[in-house]
Order: structure tokens, then C-alpha cells, then sequence
């Protein structure tokens, strides 16, 4: 692997657990974005945007990328959802080579969030209805800075995964 993987996509695409397994498949490290954030803050990410606003979180989001991308080995990078809608972090994503796009329908979202909105202030009680205004506005974005696209309605965590190694064997 030379190159680090970051994984973008909708809430309740899988980014966090296909990271974990895509890191002990690969031997790496594994960060998310989120939890750093709140390590940074003190504050879980919900706690942030009430206190200070979605654009607070979003800085913070984008240090702890940049943060994520300058470990000296690769590693496997879980982001939050709305990392694209920040131009900093987008801009950042499209100058590496190594972001996958896992693509989850609206309803199958809603589906795998049923029981974890608690920590995700941008869903409130549409949540279908919500994640399916994300897909429209932010779909064009993960595509625009993603190097690989994988469904993943249809494959398991360890497909995923599994779909993600090889297409490293294949780059390297
Ligand atoms: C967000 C997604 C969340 C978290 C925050 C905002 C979004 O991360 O960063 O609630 O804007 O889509 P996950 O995609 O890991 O749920």
C-alpha cells in the first residue's frame, strides 16, 4: 500500500466500519475524522454543532484531515459525511489519489441508521427524506473527488473491503 485510503460517502454508508476492516486487512492504521474532532473539542459532534454551528465542525473536520494525511505511513481515513460540502477539505481530497466513494441508496441509509441518529444532528426525524437531499446535493461531490466508486448496498463490510484491496493490488 503507498498510498493512504479515505473513505467518503453518505452517513450509513459504512465509511467507520469498512475502515476497520480495510485496516486490519491491510495492516494499518486506522483514524476517523469524527472522533478526532471530538477528541480536538472535548465535545461530541452533535455538542459542537449546537454550541458553535455546522461551519466550526467543519474546520475542525478539515484539521483533523489534514492532520490524518500527514502521518509519514499510509493509512485508512474514515470521514464524516459532509466533509465534501467544506471546499478546503474538498479541495485537499482531490489532490489524493487514494479516496473511495462507497455509494448507499437513501432508503438502505435510513435503513442501517435506524437506531443512530443520536450523534447526527443533520438528520432530525426525516431521516430518509434527509439523507435523500444529501444524495442529490453532495452524490456529484464524492464522485468529483473519489478515485474509486464501490456500491455498497449489495456488499457486505468485508466485501467492501475486500473490493478496496484489491483495487490497491491493482494500482501498486
Ligand atoms: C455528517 C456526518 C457525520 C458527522 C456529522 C455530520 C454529515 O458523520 O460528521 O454528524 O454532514 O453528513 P458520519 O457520516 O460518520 O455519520
Amino acid at each position: 500500500m503507498t498510498t493512504s485510503v479515505i473513505l467518503v460517502g453518505l452517513m450509513g454508508s459504512g465509511k467507520t466500519s469498512v475502515a476497520q476492516e480495510l485496516g486490519g486487512q491491510l495492516g494499518v492504521q486506522v483514524f476517523d475524522t469524527d472522533r478526532l474532532v471530538e477528541k480536538e473539542a472535548g465535545m461530541t459532534v452533535s455538542q459542537i454543532f449546537e454550541a458553535s454551528g455546522e461551519a466550526v465542525f467543519r474546520t475542525l473536520e478539515f484539521h483533523a484531515l489534514e492532520q490524518c494525511l500527514e502521518e509519514a505511513a499510509p493509512v485508512v481515513i474514515a470521514t464524516g459525511g459532509g466533509i465534501v460540502s467544506d471546499h478546503r477539505s474538498r479541495e485537499l481530497l482531490a489532490a489524493q489519489s487514494g479516496v473511495v466513494y462507497l455509494k448507499v441508496s437513501s432508503g438502505e441509509a435510513a435503513r442501517r441508521l435506524e437506531y443512530e441518529t443520536t450523534n447526527r444532528p443533520l438528520l432530525n426525524d426525516d431521516v430518509e427524506g434527509n439523507l435523500r437531499s444529501l444524495e442529490i446535493m453532495r452524490g456529484p461531490l464524492y464522485e468529483g473527488v473519489a478515485a474509486l466508486k464501490v456500491d455498497v448496498d449489495t456488499r457486505s463490510i468485508e466485501e467492501t473491503a475486500e473490493t478496496i484491496t484489491k483495487w490497491l493490488k491493482g494500482q501498486s
